[in-house]
């Protein structure tokens, strides 16, 4: 799998998750078999200002790579000049343009999914980065369009290749659902017979054999996959070794999941410091242990942890009982 002068090793893709998708996340995705990981979104507003937080999220190791930072704005001047900031100062494989996000402080500024409403914006954006990106293949992500009413993706799709994107992502969702109903794959077969760059399919994949099935039905050249990779990293390795396969590796163990989360703890405190790695870890665990008998009663005192000592401590009492 291509992109523009990017060679990735797979077809499964880490998405890029606002105040998730970061280095520890971004270190196990790589790990457990992610051909591609991405940034947050990373307002270009906040990045032409030099803000010292949004420059932090752009930040990355080798370990992490191949990687995209994500950007999102809707001024065709500021986009530029901070991808041009990305190039001089982080240089990641790829620059990603988030045209998807429904998130209302995005779109209030006419960023994320309300780029959708303006095509020739949109266009402007793209050349605008893909001029200062240089080398850097210039990506966009978006949905299907502003409503249901309004499906803009073929037009976006044509425009984005046009201006000299390498690739489109499609969540075949309109902005205005959210996250409700189902995703509308037909849509990502649409766009791929209207474009001849890659089409990345996003949307409701849980499985392995939903990759797989998303691929046979769209054509659709690598899988994007979010939500259930939350406290679930093996999910990339399993998706790839399948497609690449056909086998089915089986579900990591309750023990195989305490081990990662402990290592991704491990990370989350080398990252950010043991107190502020710990609580920001709360969260993950209560993800990992999803579906484990007694969960219910497990979640209160993961939520509580301060330290890696006490991550440890919950799972080693789980462990016993
Ligand atoms: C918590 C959360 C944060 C997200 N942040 C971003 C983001 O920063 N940039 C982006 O393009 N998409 C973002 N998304 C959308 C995902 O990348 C992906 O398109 C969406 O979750 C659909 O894929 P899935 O069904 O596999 O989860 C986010 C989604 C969630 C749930």
């Amino acid at each position: 799998m291509r992109i523009g002068n990017l060679n990735l090793k797979g077809q499964v893709l880490a998405a890029p998750l606002a105040g998730i998708s970061n280095r520890p996340f971004r270190v196990l995705a790589v790990g457990w078999g992610a051909a591609l990981t991405y940034t947050e979104m990373v307002s270009s507003e906040g990045i032409i200002r030099h803000q010292k937080k949004t420059l932090a999220l752009m930040e990355f190791q080798s370990d992490e790579q191949p990687i995209g930072i994500q950007l999102f704005g809707a001024n065709p001047e500021v986009m530029g000049q901070a991808a041009a900031i990305v190039r001089e100062q982080f240089c990641p494989d790829l620059i990603d343009l988030n045209f998807g996000c429904p998130v209302k402080k995005v779109v209030r500024k006419n960023g994320g999914a309300a780029v959708l409403k303006d095509l020739v914006l949109t266009e402007e954006i793209i050349r605008a980065v893909v001029e200062a990106a240089g080398e850097i293949p210039v990506t966009i992500k978006i949905r299907s369009g502003w409503d249901d009413e309004n499906p803009v993706y073929i037009e976006a799709g044509i425009i984005a290749r046009k201006a000299g994107a390498a690739a489109v992502t499609l969540h075949a969702r309109s902005r205005s659902r959210g996250f409700a109903g189902e995703a509308d794959w037909l849509a990502i077969k649409k766009l791929k017979n209207a474009i001849d760059i890659p089409v990345i399919g996003n949307g409701d994949i849980k499985t392995p054999l939903d990759a797989r099935r998303m691929i046979d039905q769209t054509a659709c050249d690598a899988v994007m996959i979010g939500r259930v990779s939350f406290g679930n990293p093996f999910i990339f390795g399993r998706v790839d070794h399948y497609l690449k396969t056909g086998e089915l590796l089986p579900e990591p163990s309750v023990t195989d999941k305490i081990e990662l989360a402990l290592e991704h703890a491990e990370l989350m405190v080398g990252q950010y410091g043991e107190t502020r790695g710990a609580k920001m870890m709360r969260r993950y665990l209560g993800w990992y242990v999803k579906g484990w008998p007694g969960a219910t009663e497990l979640r209160p005192r993961l939520f509580q942890v301060e330290t890696r000592d006490d991550i440890k401590q919950v799972f080693d009492d789980y462990l016993e009982k």
